[in-house]
């Protein structure tokens, strides 16, 4: 049997997209998921596939008894988290728990296991409101909520347990992150996905402030190859360099499109791939701690993972439409 990749959150948005993609490279996958915001039918694609084995359990606990039986594994996508900014902010130690805690247990429990790399989903958030855009890694990371401020505390403790147990880490920080999959539904879903729902219900899209505050938006197919591309390096020396020799330098890798897109534009995107009228727009006043401006440099990307987005936005968009209107 070939080693394994262990996937948690796999059962999540950007998770089975990730599935997907180590799939069509002929790895066998373990996805472990506690299926509090993922859902089994985002795996149903691979239900009696031999190769994908989905364990329920939380990462939180006792990873080494629930993947008894699962490995050997090569690598580890760690992906399980508490994804929200504003849940970060009420409950800061819970996020703690599983954004820091749990994710330093689990890289100490897969290096102990035989992994040879960890590739853990980082975030813009690390940057809070960043001095030049597009955004390097070299920045200074001020992260505005627990949130940011766990996962970059998770990027610092990967850093120095990787060199340490002899595993390669490699930190991706996601930009802002869409496509078929994400839940409208979810109180925190991404602007994305809560402008494509309200456009196809006919509703007007509201717009929070004056609309200039710009984001990078990647398309969750391009993450999902970077990630892939992530733990496929690990057999690439020369790609990432020799990581067991020193703390990974940059700490985490930017992932994005490298554009910069204002919410008003984006909000015409949106109209557009839904075929809806323009002018169904509200503005309302601007929320607190949004940040103004927000986009990714691509080039270590480029450099270290051969890395570069391709799904232009109205092609995202309308990939996403089109599983919207699937969903019914
Ligand atoms: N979506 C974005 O724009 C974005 C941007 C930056 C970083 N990220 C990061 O990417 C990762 C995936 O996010 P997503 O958008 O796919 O969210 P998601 O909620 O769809 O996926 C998270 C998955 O983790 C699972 N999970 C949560 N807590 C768990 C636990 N304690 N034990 C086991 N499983 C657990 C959930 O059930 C879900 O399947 C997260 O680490 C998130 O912080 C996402």
């Amino acid at each position: 049997m070939n080693d394994a990749v262990l996937v948690t959150g796999g059962a999540g948005f950007i998770g089975s997209h990730t599935v997907a993609t180590l799939r069509a490279a002929g790895r066998r996958v373990v996805v472990l998921d506690d299926f509090s915001t993922g859902r089994r039918e985002n795996l149903s694609e691979w239900t009696g596939d031999p190769q994908v084995e989905v364990v329920e359990g939380d990462v939180r606990g006792e990873v080494g008894l629930l993947l008894a039986g699962h490995g050997p594994f090569a690598a580890v996508v760690h992906l399980a988290a508490q994804t929200s900014v504003v849940r970060s902010i009420a409950a800061p130690i819970d996020d703690l728990d599983v954004n820091l805690r749990a994710t330093t247990r689990l890289a100490l429990w897969a290096a102990a296991a035989g992994a040879r790399r960890f590739v853990f989903a980082s975030s813009a958030a690390v940057y809070g409101e960043p001095c030049r855009v597009p955004v390097a890694e070299s920045e200074p990371t001020t992260p505005l909520s627990p949130y940011g401020a766990a996962k970059r505390a998770a990027e610092l403790y990967l850093g120095c347990l990787g060199p340490l147990h002899g595993m390669q880490t490699v930190c991706l920080r996601l930009f802002n992150v869409y496509g078929p999959r994400q839940d409208p539904k979810s109180p925190y879903s991404g602007v994305v996905a809560t402008f494509l729902a309200r456009a196809r219900a006919g509703e007007p899209l509201t717009i929070f402030g004056d609309g200039e505050q710009t984001r990078d938006l990647i398309y969750v197919g391009d993450v999902a190859r970077a990630i892939c591309l992530a733990v496929e390096a690990g057999s690439k020396e020369h790609v990432l360099g020799d990581m067991t020799a020193g703390p990974p330098e940059p700490a985490g890798i930017n992932i994005g499109t490298g554009r910069e897109v204002a919410v008003v534009e984006l909000a015409a995107a949106v109209q557009r791939a839904c075929g809806v009228k323009a002018e169904a727009i509200t503005f309302a006043p601007a929320r607190a701690g949004e940040i103004a401006r927000s986009a990714a440099t691509t080039d270590t990307a480029a450099e270290m993972l051969g890395f570069r987005a391709e799904v232009e936005l109205d092609e995202g968009l309308r990939r996403t439409a089109a599983w919207l209107a699937e969903q019914g």
